[in-house]
């Protein structure tokens, strides 16, 4: 969209004075094939007459030959600067129903500014959803507002609500982000942990996990169906019509959920019965201990809390998206978080990080790094862990993971620095057009591998992180909700005569 009001106004508008007659004033507007007249006395705007005002005195009774313009019109209109920005203009249109609005420098009328003008100035024109470097798979189309979370891409700097994400995984625990994703503030005390502890409960019972897990397939598949499972027996409900403050409570039952739902199929998969959660442990040091029965040491659990934290929201990615999709529907948080785990286990979202282990044990040991990566770039395989939709700079979250890894050590490392060296000028070399960087996943993989988590569950530990994002998402769309329904280019076959 321009950048001024003056770009886009139109410099002639009607104009009227308050004694012209409604019939006169009619006859002008549908001449011009405007929607609105301007109102000047003495270079002075006193007011402004819609359609809207000539229907209401039409249903008045009102004799348009006789009734002045002054007796109907809208009286002290709003009126802007022509320096004032058209999505100034348009938030004004939008909060007040006006459909226009005069233009004045100082006193004096310079123009008008329509919603149609206004709308055709911001239109985007058509996207050819096929062609390569456009919106193809919706790169760079904004499709919303959020003040959770900003990706400079450029500078590959990752901000949670106005802080450095890495930064807080270096000094904070995941319960004081995940306040701050709901809140838009960090806690100054524990009340936000301690409420977080007592929520994290059995969801379901025994049995109905224990079903789930005999049915076998992923467990992410299994995690998608015990929390529509969870919703059901919560007799969770639309929440269209209800406070979104209750919308907020079960969205945070449910993300307080998720480490003992996935504890729970783990171990009832491997014939193990769950453990009961403890709600005065960090939720990560729960989590560890519901997997194995056993507490962590200090080492395990710092380097999984980093990765919680910097795992727990990243803006509009897919399975965001969707959540924020499925919610605008108005449909039940259980069925916004079962379609985002859907969407989240795909291995080029967060399926990726067990498919960077799978890699590490093809390489096998250092003398076949580089052949290895060779032959996989010969047949076209992508190297997992590398590539990114949106920083075209090194993932802040892959360099603070980096970090994380070296201090922690362990037989993964030195495997993991001498494929990423090999596989960065490889990729600059097959791709010289594209910024590509090592991102996440490479060493979330190498850290949660380092921290006892099974590679099994590498997808849905990112879940349990990323729920505190999907779940923050989705009551921002409650709160300020427009059903999502975009468009598309027909390309098919035309209308058979
Ligand atoms: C993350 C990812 C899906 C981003 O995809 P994208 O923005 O759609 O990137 P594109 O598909 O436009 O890729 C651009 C080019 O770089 C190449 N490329 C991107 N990532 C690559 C990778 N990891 N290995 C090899 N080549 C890669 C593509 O082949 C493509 O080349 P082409 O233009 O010659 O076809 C992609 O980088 C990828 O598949 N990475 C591996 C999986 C992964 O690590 N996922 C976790 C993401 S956090």
């Amino acid at each position: 969209m321009e950048n001024r009001l003056e770009e886009i106004m139109s410099r002639e508008p009607l104009v009227v004075p308050p004694s012209e007659r409604l019939a006169r004033a009619a006859t002008a507007m549908q001449a011009r094939s405007v929607g609105a007249a301007v109102v000047v006395e003495d270079a002075r705007v006193v007011g402004i007459l819609t359609e809207r005002d000539l229907a209401r005195a039409a249903a008045a009774g009102a004799d348009p030959a006789g009734a002045a313009v002054a007796s109907w019109m809208t009286a002290a209109p709003v009126t802007m600067a022509p320096s004032d920005e058209p999505t100034q203009a348009l938030d004004r249109m939008l909060d007040r129903h006006f459909r226009h609005i005069p233009v004045c420098e100082g006193e004096r009328l310079v123009g008008m500014v329509s919603l149609r003008r206004l709308t055709k100035a911001a239109s985007l024109g058509r996207v050819d959803p096929w062609r390569p470097g456009s919106r193809r798979g919706l790169e760079n189309v904004t499709v919303g507002e959020t003040r959770l979370s900003h990706i400079d891409g450029a500078r590959g700097c990752l901000i949670f609500a106005g802080h450095d994400a890495t930064e807080l995984a270096l000094g904070r625990s995941f319960e004081d982000v995940w306040a701050l994703l709901q809140s838009g503030a960090l806690p100054a005390d524990d009340g936000f942990a301690r409420r977080v502890g007592a929520l994290r409960t059995a969801a379901v019972p025994t049995d109905v996990l224990a079903a789930i897990a005999r049915s076998g397939g992923p467990i992410t598949s299994q995690l998608t169906t015990a929390l529509a499972a969870t919703g059901a027996a919560w007799s969770l409900a639309n929440w269209h019509t209800r406070d979104p403050d209750e919308i907020a409570e079960e969205a945070l039952r449910l993300a307080a959920i998720m480490p003992v739902l996935v504890a729970a199929l783990w171990r009832l998969g491997r014939g193990l019965e769950p453990l009961a959660p403890d709600p005065a442990l960090p939720h990560a040091v729960d989590y560890l201990r519901l997997l194995r029965g056993a507490m962590p040491d200090d080492d395990e659990v710092r380097g999984l809390e980093r990765y919680l934290i910097l795992a727990a929201e990243h803006g509009m990615n897919a399975s965001t998206f969707t959540a924020r999709v499925i919610a605008s529907t108005g449909t039940d948080v259980a069925s916004t978080l079962a379609g985002a785990l859907g969407a989240f286990a795909g291995p080029l979202h967060g399926g990726a990080p067990s498919l960077v282990l799978d890699m590490f044990d093809e390489i096998g040991s250092p003398e076949r790094v580089v052949p290895w990566l060779d032959g996989a770039l010969a047949r076209g395989r992508r190297l997992m862990g590398f590539g990114h939709r949106v920083y075209r700079a090194e993932d802040p979250r892959a360099a603070c993971l980096r970090d994380t890894a070296r201090s922690l050590a362990g037989p993964r490392v030195v495997l993991a620095l001498d494929v990423e060296k090999a596989a960065l000028e490889r990729l600059r070399a097959a791709k010289p057009n594209r910024a590509l960087y090592t991102n996440v996943e490479f060493w979330a993989a190498v850290v949660l591998e380092r921290v006892g988590i099974p590679r099994e569950l590498f997808t849905p530990t990112f879940a349990v992180a990323r729920v505190a994002g999907w779940t923050a998402h989705v009551v921002e769309q409650v709160r300020d909700n427009r059903l999502i329904r975009p468009t598309s280019d027909y390309v098919g076959p035309p209308l058979e005569k």
